[in-house]
């Protein structure tokens, strides 16, 4: 007797006497017809059953929900929509589900209504198919490094630094939050802390991952990231997982070919390995979109879409030249944007990234040479003494995707920054240690994972592409 699961039965063409499968009934019909999955594919398996040969009693039991084992044959289907099925010998119910409660119905559940659900959203074709897309990506981007000479190295998740500066951090303390120790001044002595010292949740693995590629070259962490900003929105989560791959003697134009070819290598890995789970998000999306009118529709498939961006070389524009296209579009002429960009020095907001990827350059764009008074500590001042060497790569339909820079490797300048900035050098001076031992110049840059799976899926909320979110007011499960 083999054990098989759902998507090994589906690849076989010849029949097999003796298969076992376990699974969770998606729909009973005509007291005959069980749609069985396991996980293993987004398709279900056909369980055929003569229910005269079944007692009543265990017929009543096969509701949506339940986990159940079926022995039997696997035969040429009889029937359209499948090539084979099973004809059932032995049915036995492992776990009951009971259909007046059990909350995921055969029938169109509302994606909030499932993020209520979020234990049991997987036992939907969308989430399923969203969860196995995001488990290959993270298969890929592991590969593609591997593949390209990295090291993974796992940086801390408590750290006493803020490495971008924005002071968005989860406090970590073990301090009794009713009567913590205080200074003479009344401020809280850390001291007397766990750590001795305040300490956050991390908001990078960045300024870690320099000291390891200052010494292993090639190095990349992939890792929960933690972000205590106020942002209700659909791209934002408090917690997500990033990538953040740094390398030694690699410059901002190096920075940007990495970027680009390893974006493209994890898109071609899940084109080739996950066909079937896109294409039914595929088909949802199109579903999704015939309800919008038509000028909001999008002009791609989502497979089109992905390929488009393998295909294609991203555009790469200067933050100056980007101004200028914003500053002479119709929507700033026409005071459409909420922000009319005026001057050069002006940060962008996500309505002009999504102005300059999706209506004016049609594709992938790296943006780079920002002003330095926008942008993080860390970044590479250049000649002109404004700007600095960072990009940021923004997608069509998600903004920014990557934020990433050459790195500031002058001791005296990197002080001055600091210094200019408040960053006390105490708290970085194992950081400036790496500018007065064999400094060099590096680079790296930082991917939102749930932002690629967003881009890969379709998923238009970035709730629905991690297992459990977390976003302001809401820690459930
Ligand atoms: O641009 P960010 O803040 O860059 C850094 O943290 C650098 N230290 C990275 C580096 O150079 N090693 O964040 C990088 C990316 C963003 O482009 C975005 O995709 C994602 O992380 N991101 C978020 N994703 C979900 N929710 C949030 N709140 C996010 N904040 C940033
Ligand atoms: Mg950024």
């Amino acid at each position: 007797m083999m054990t098989k699961t759902v998507a090994e039965l589906l690849s076989q063409d010849a029949t097999l006497q003796d298969v076992t499968i376990k699974g969770w009934v998606r729909t009973f019909r005509a007291n005959r017809f069980i749609a069985l999955n396991d996980g293993s594919t987004i398709n279900n398996i056909q369980c055929v059953l003569d229910f005269e040969n079944f007692e009543e009693a265990t017929l009543k039991r096969i509701t949506t929900g339940a986990a159940i084992r079926v022995t039997g044959e696997l035969v040429e289907s009889q029937g359209k929509g499948q090539s084979v099925e099973i004809q059932v010998k032995t049915l036995e119910i492992l776990g009951d589900s009971d259909p007046e409660t059990y909350p995921i119905q055969p029938k169109k559940h509302s994606f909030e209504f499932l993020r209520e659900n979020a234990h049991l959203r997987t036992r939907t074709n969308t989430f399923s198919a969203v969860m196995r897309l995001r488990s290959s990506l993270s298969f890929a981007v592991h590969k593609y490094f591997n593949d390209n000479g990295f090291y993974h190295m796992h940086t801390p998740i408590i750290t006493g630094s803020d490495a971008e500066g924005a002071g968005e951090m989860f406090r970590v303390s073990a301090l009794d939050p009713k009567k913590p120790p205080l200074n003479e001044d009344g401020t809280i002595n850390y001291k007397e802390d766990f750590f001795g010292k305040e300490t956050n949740l991390t908001v990078s693995g960045q300024l870690e991952a320099e000291t390891y590629a200052m010494s292993l070259g090639k190095v990349y962490t992939f890792g929960p990231t933690f972000r205590a900003e106020n942002s209700n929105t659909s791209r934002h989560l408090a917690e997500f997982w990033m990538i953040e791959p740094e390398v030694a003697f690699m410059d901002l134009a190096g920075n940007m070919d990495l970027a680009e070819d390893f974006m493209k290598s994890v898109l071609s890995y899940v084109l080739e390995n996950n066909k079937e789970d896109l294409e039914f998000l595929e088909k949802r999306l199109l579903d999704e979109e015939k309800t919008k009118p038509q000028n909001e529709r999008s002009e791609m498939s989502l497979i089109e879409k992905i390929k488009f961006v393998v295909d294609n070389n991203f555009k790469r524009v200067s933050y100056t030249e980007a101004i200028d296209i914003l500053r002479n579009s119709k929507p700033n002429k026409k005071k459409k944007f909420n922000y009319i960009i005026k001057e050069w020095g002006a940060d962008l907001q996500s309505e002009h990234e999504r102005f300059l990827v999706e209506k004016h350059f049609k594709c992938p764009v790296i943006l780079f040479d920002y002003p330095a008074n926008i942008k993080a500590f860390y970044m590479r001042l250049n000649e002109d003494g404004k700007t600095v060497r960072a990009m940021d790569i923004l997608f069509p339909g998600i903004g920014e995707m990557v934020g990433g820079s050459q790195r500031e490797e002058r001791l005296e300048v990197l002080k001055e920054k600091m210094k200019a900035l408040d960053i006390p050098e105490e708290e970085l001076w194992w950081y400036l240690d790496l500018r007065k031992y064999g400094t060099a110049v590096h680079s790296g840059f930082g991917l939102g994972f749930e932002r690629l799976v967003m881009f890969t899926t379709g998923m238009g909320n970035i709730r629905d592409v991690i297992p459990y979110p977390r976003t302001p007011q809401n820690a459930e499960f």
